[in-house]
């Protein structure tokens, strides 16, 4: 009786461990992606007795969602272009003889930042009065939310937070100055969006052009950039040109910024940035001088003449002034006594001996740099 009482309770805890409730893994253990992305998580029965029923769920009873389909076997769930509402704690459900066994996952949706102003733009201001602007920002991981005015061209950060989902710029409008482009930004990881509100003084206020700097010296080659700035309400847009002339083929014009990317002499001139909103517009003027080393020629540059006749040789430059001219012997000799150079580059010998017979250099000068030309001399007996 013992005997068989004994080997009753053997078998069955043989058949215990034998039949034993699933045990599970899950692949992977958490996940996030960004929205629009497709995921897959795996569960695997590691142990237990056959058959063994697999199922999916939502840790907080919702539906899967229309966008989520479990593998033919159970053991793949797959999301496909993923969206907020997917996000969430999902349940691998296993169920056999002896009973049942769950094991979960999560998955987080990255959410690119979005951002909300209020009040709207364009928001309307009157001297003395207080206004205060509402930003509101979402995303995942939660965005920074920046406050910033555009001024020269530029962007000033006014007030910023990483740790709120909102954002309130306030301020008190003492100048029409204080008008403007006003920028909120939010950024994260995931990438940024901003919104813009411009601020109008009520009943408008013209525009008022400035130029950063009037006067610009330049070297051929160079790049220059000039900065145009206005005040106005409605904001003045701004636009570039050039007295009497188109502006050089190599620019780049974006808010108040006009880049010459290579300036030649031809781009020395007047420019114009005009400044222009519904209430009127304001000019304001960049003059810009492109200096050139010189470029030096001789005239004639090949000479054939007689002994005791006069030689007139011409060194023409281009480029900036003042330009000074240089004549000399090419390979040491020192010009012959008759030798006279004028100012401006003419060199003359009267009495030509046939020992003047060589080459000829004109170095031309100015304060970027120098040029150089030569010119051949035959003296015959
Ligand atoms: C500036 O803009 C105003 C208004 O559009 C225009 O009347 C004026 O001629 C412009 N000035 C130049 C230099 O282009």
């Amino acid at each position: 009786m013992d005997f068989v009482r004994a080997a009753v309770i053997l078998s069955s805890l043989l058949v215990a461990a034998l039949a034993q409730k699933p045990v599970l893994s899950i692949e992977p253990r958490s996940a996030a992606i960004k929205q629009d992305e497709t995921i897959s998580f795996r569960c695997r029965v590691v142990s237990g007795s056959q058959p063994v029923q697999l199922e999916w769920k939502r840790v907080n009873n919702q539906a899967l969602g229309d966008n989520v389909k479990v593998g033919p076997d159970g053991s793949v769930l797959t999301i496909a272009y993923a969206r907020p509402s997917n996000q969430g704690q999902y349940r691998c459900i296993a169920t056999n003889a002896q009973g049942k066994t769950t094991i979960n996952t999560v998955l987080t949706i990255k959410q690119v930042p979005k951002v909300w102003v209020t009040p709207s733009s364009p928001v309307m201001a009157r001297m003395g009065g207080a206004l205060s602007l509402e930003c509101s920002a979402s995303g995942k991981p939660r965005p920074s939310i920046t406050w910033l005015k555009q001024e020269w061209g530029s962007e000033n950060v006014l007030i910023s937070t990483t740790t709120d989902t909102k954002l309130v710029l306030q301020m008190t409008v003492m100048a029409p100055e204080d008008a403007g482009m006003f920028v909120c930004r939010a950024q994260s990881s995931q990438g940024s969006a901003e919104e813009k509100v411009e601020l109008r003084m009520a009943g408008g206020a013209e525009p008022r052009a400035s130029v950063s700097q009037t006067d610009i010296k330049a070297v051929e080659g160079q790049m220059v950039t000039m900065h145009c700035q206005a005040t106005g309400s409605p904001s003045p847009v701004i636009s570039w040109s050039k007295l009497r002339a188109p502006l050089p083929w190599q620019h780049r014009a974006e808010g108040g910024t006009l880049t010459l990317t290579s300036v030649g002499r031809q781009d020395s001139g007047q420019y114009i940035c005009n400044a222009t909103n519904a209430a009127g517009y304001s000019e304001a003027y960049v003059q810009l001088e492109v200096d050139t080393p010189p470029y030096a020629t001789s005239i004639p540059d090949q000479v054939v003449a007689r002994r005791g006749e006069t030689l007139r040789l011409q060194c023409i430059a281009h480029g900036s002034h003042p330009i000074s001219y240089r004549w000399s012997r090419v390979g040491g000799a020192s010009l012959s006594s008759g030798a006279k150079v004028t100012k401006d580059g003419m060199l003359t010998i009267a009495q030509l001996k046939v020992s003047d017979s060589g080459n000829y250099k004109c170095v031309a000068s100015n304060h970027v740099g120098t040029g150089e030309t030569f010119a051949s001399v035959t003296v015959r007996a």
